[in-house]
């Protein structure tokens, strides 16, 4: 009786207070909650944990309904399904002493059920809007299963393509992933008063990309100076976009691990942005800390809590020792307050209190409404359509007729999971979505003549095969004898007008745990290659791939290439409109592809050097900053992207107001097909007192031309983008002579020098 009271008084406490959910109600809900709870309830708010396996009726029994009853858990992650979720829910609700409901996350990274592209393929769209809507797809998808918190934004900058969390972000600009960063907070979040806002979480923070050489979860260390200026700038417009959780990372930031960084957590994430949500481990991370060399959990767990960090993802360690470090001293009943109002916050702000049900209360029926529907999978075959580089085209391969005998070959032709790319939890069937095959067939239909062989295996390599499917919900690829397999791909190609290969990486060999010492394509894909290039007939080469393929020797012996990444669901018909001309390509790199691995980390952005050589010169110079066997440059480009039009670019334009200048361009559209361009615009500080890149974007804008037609494009720079941060990361100013440049991507730009004073 007396729980039940407790419950209902929450309830209407809420209920009074509906209106307006202004800071000053929730603060005095949140006030009044915490005068009822215990400390040992108030620990239990800053405990998450996976859910395991909740039935429907057993959810009481597991351990974590033992916990949720005991008001000892305040979040769990990796459970899905409505119902399965209602049922912890209700026991969170009616069989905890105080009915507080529990926040449910799950890696909501690029889609639900209807996956989109991975983010970095995303981001190569350029597409800001789109971007923003696909996030919102994903929250209205998984907010209607159930699912009230995703482990997304990742807005890491990978400068090292090895690392295989690279898919996860947006690449190696800033500027741009500070653009991708808010719009995805937006998509996600809302304004909270939406059914379908879920609460976004903001990872990892900080530098995790940064890994050494590009192993996962391994030391990063750089100056202050370089976080702010190349790190830094994403996390901070996702916390200015009003993100409501920070996930911190697994790395060390300035030898003091990430989860319990004062410097971080509170004096730049608090102090300098303003950051008001709530902070939660990555996994296990407080466990990690020991062997890190930080000393035992317990000391670790006070460490990380009196930094700043909020929540404990699965190391229980708060739960543990939190309650004893109290009364030995160690920490105060304060500390643990504060990081439990932060929580209760956030699912305040998420409506949890009002309506604990609100994300898993639909009937099947209704749910069916939200969940891979027509019109999200339409968006994401748009999307998709958008991502695709295309990187060579000569003589004018593509676009394709529709029309003769069509030869799709390669590993990547005919699977569905393959499609994917890593981190889709939830996914749909199997035979719900087509692969590139049977799109295709179904696409060219009584026009041409689909012919079709796997060709090879990924790779021949078994411990690469074993590794890159070690943690894959299943295989995404049979495997093939070799010798047969190239046999059957000669006898299908030769009966082709025109071969289409589907390779490149499998689609688990990027994602979390995933790096690679090797970034070129595996021997026997490009033995078959060559085989098929041999038949002179024409070849498209599509390269499916989560992070940046060295592509030295596909530029060299490749007439035709198309980055493809992982389009998600609809990658099968948005290949078929960009292929056979329906849509024009449209997507521009936003990470630098390298001619070999031995150049990575490899970014556009980079610092001259005392000694710089040109990045196309190919002769080896003697004491400057280059290597033996390649040029510094990268086979293609950050911001490259062809496609089936020719743009000509007028002659640019600087204006200057004060300190406020205009660069602005005529873009023409001189060819026979519409399509889009993204016309960017570059800085670069001449001289200044500490060092700056050699190039840094700092505007874009994608239009659409039709044939013939032109359009200006103006990009205004004022202060804050000619300005670059110090040491302390501020933004300072410092007047003098600036490059402007703009150009289709960040090699062949114009430029004009100018002085600001
Ligand atoms: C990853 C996070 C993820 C978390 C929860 C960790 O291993 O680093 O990005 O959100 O697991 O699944």
């Amino acid at each position: 009786m007396m729980k039940e009271l407790c419950i209902l008084l929450a309830l209407v406490g809420e209920t009074l207070c509906l209106g307006a959910a202004t800071d000053d109600k929730m603060d005095s809900f949140v006030s009044s909650l915490m005068k009822k709870m215990t400390l040992r309830e108030k620990i239990g708010q800053l405990n998450l944990q996976p859910a395991g396996n909740i039935t429907t009726g057993g959810a009481m029994d597991t351990e974590v309904g033992g916990l949720v009853m005991k008001g000892e858990l305040g979040a769990i992650l990796n459970q899905t399904g409505k119902d399965e979720i209602r049922a912890i829910q209700e026991v969170a609700v009616k069989r905890s002493r105080l009915g507080i409901p529990l926040l449910v996350g799950l890696d909501v990274i690029h889609g639900y059920k209807t996956i989109l592209p991975i983010p970095l393929a995303q981001a190569c769209s350029w597409d800001i809007p789109a971007i923003e809507g696909g996030a919102r797809i994903a929250a209205e998808e998984c907010s209607s299963d159930g699912i009230s918190w995703t482990y997304s934004p990742m807005v890491d900058i990978a400068l090292d393509a090895r690392w295989g969390r690279i898919m996860e972000g947006s690449g190696e600009d800033p500027y741009l992933g500070s653009l991708i960063a808010a719009a995805l907070v937006r998509g996600y979040q809302g304004d909270f008063k939406e059914r379908h806002n879920i609460m976004a979480c903001l990872k990892h923070y900080a530098l995790y990309g940064a890994a050494e050489a590009g192993r996962d979860y391994n030391t990063v260390d750089m100056s202050r100076w370089r976080m702010f200026n190349q790190y830094m700038p994403p996390y901070e417009a996702a916390v200015r976009a009003g993100v409501g959780s920070v996930m911190t990372s697994f790395n060390i930031v300035d030898g003091q691990h990430a989860t319990a960084n004062p410097w971080l957590l509170q004096e730049v994430l608090r102090r300098k942005w303003g950051f008001e949500g709530f902070v939660v481990t990555d996994y296990a991370s407080i466990t990690e800390m020991t062997s890190w060399g930080f000393g035992s959990q317990k000391e670790n767990g006070i460490k990380a809590l009196k930094a700043g960090t909020d929540m404990d993802m699965c190391a229980q360690a708060f739960l543990h020792h939190c309650e004893a470090a109290v009364s030995e001293g160690l920490l105060t009943e304060q500390d643990i307050d504060q990081a439990c109002r932060r929580v209760l916050e956030a699912k305040y702000k998420l409506g949890l209190f009002k309506d604990p049900y609100k994300h898993c209360d639909m009937s099947d029926k209704e749910q069916a409404q939200h969940i891979f529907t027509p019109e999200h999978r339409r968006a994401a075959r748009d999307l998709a359509a958008e991502t695709f580089v295309l990187l060579k085209n000569d003589g004018g391969v593509l676009p394709l007729k529709k029309q003769g005998k069509v030869a799709l070959i390669g590993p990547n032709a005919d699977t569905t999971d393959g499609l994917l790319g890593s981190w889709c939890v939830v996914r749909p069937q199997r035979d719900a979505y087509p692969s590139l095959l049977g799109a295709m067939k179904e696409y060219l239909q009584g026009q041409a003549e689909m012919l079709y062989a796997q060709g090879c295996n990924l790779t021949d390599d078994e411990r690469q095969d074993k590794a890159g499917f070690a943690n894959a919900p299943y295989r995404t690829v049979p495997r093939v004898d070799s010798h047969q397999a190239l046999a059957e791909a000669m006898q299908v190609a030769a009966q082709a007008d025109v071969i289409v290969y589907a390779g490149g990486e499998g689609a688990e060999w990027s994602g979390e745990s995933h790096s690679r010492a090797d970034l070129s394509l595996p021997e026997c894909q490009k033995k078959l290659l060559a085989a098929l290039q041999s038949l002179g007939k024409p070849l498209v080469m599509l390269n499916f791939s989560g992070r940046p393929t060295a592509m030295g020797w596909e530029k060299e012996h490749l007439p035709v290439l198309m980055n493809v990444w992982f389009g998600g669901t609809e990658t099968g018909p948005a290949l078929c409109d960009v292929l056979f001309g329906d849509k024009s390509p449209s997507g521009h790199l936003t990470v630098s592809l390298p001619q070999t691995t031995g150049q990575e980390p490899l970014y556009y952005n980079h610092l001259n050097t005392g000694r710089p050589v040109r990045d196309d010169d190919d002769t080896f110079r003697q004491y400057q900053s280059n290597y033996f066997e390649v040029s510094n440059g990268p086979a293609f480009p950050f911001g490259f992207g062809l496609t089936y039009t020719t743009f000509r670019y007028g002659e640019m334009k600087v204006e200057q107001d004060g300190r406020n200048v205009t660069a602005s361009v005529s873009v023409s559209n001189t060819g026979e097909s519409e399509a889009a361009e993204v016309v960017q615009c570059y800085i670069r500080d001449v001289a200044c007192r500490y060092a700056r890149p050699v190039r840094e974007l700092k505007g874009f804008e994608r239009i659409t031309l039709r044939p013939g037609q032109t359009q200006t494009v103006s990009i205004r720079l004022t202060e804050q983008e000619l300005g670059s941060y110090d040491a302390e990361g501020n933004l300072f100013f410092e007047p003098g002579e600036f490059d402007i440049m703009m150009g289709g991507n960040s090699r062949d730009v114009q430029t004009k020098r100018i002085t600001v004073k």
